[in-house]
Parts: structure tokens; C-alpha cells; sequence
């Protein structure tokens, strides 16, 4: 099994990798592939997944603070 890694992409949505589900609040699951793009902007028309809608509209720029920094 790989490692789910979920990256933060500036100013657009969460890049999800690896062995995973997307699930709704009900257990059913939706469609993926090996790598999707999670919307966190809201503004997607295939909601949960991202469709380019956040371009130019949804600044967010995250940067993990190391855990010795914490
Ligand atoms: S993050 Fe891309 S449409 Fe929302």
C-alpha cells in the first residue's frame, strides 16, 4: 500500500496521492484516479474535486512549520 500524500497547492487545491477513497458524508465512493485535485475554494462545478475554477480567484499560500519550530 503507498502512502496517501495530500499536498497543499498554492493558491489552489489539495493534490491527493497514493493508495486512497473519496467517500461522501454517506460511505459512497466517488471515482479517482491515482492523483486528484481536492477543490477547497468552494467555487468547482464537479465538486469535491477541482476544475480550474480557482484561477485568479482564490489566493491561499500555506507553509508547514516544522515540528521543532512548533
Ligand atoms: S480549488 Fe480548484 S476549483 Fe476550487
Amino acid at each position: 500500500m503507498s502512502k496517501v500524500q495530500i499536498k497543499v497547492m498554492d493558491n489552489g487545491s489539495l493534490r491527493v496521492s497514493g493508495d486512497f477513497e473519496v467517500i461522501d458524508a454517506e460511505g459512497n465512493v466517488f471515482p479517482t484516479k491515482e492523483v486528484v485535485s481536492l477543490c477547497r475554494c468552494g467555487k468547482s462545478a464537479r465538486k469535491p474535486y477541482c476544475d480550474g475554477s480557482h484561477r485568479g480567484v482564490f489566493e491561499s499560500v500555506e507553509r508547514a512549520v516544522p515540528a521543532e519550530e512548533q
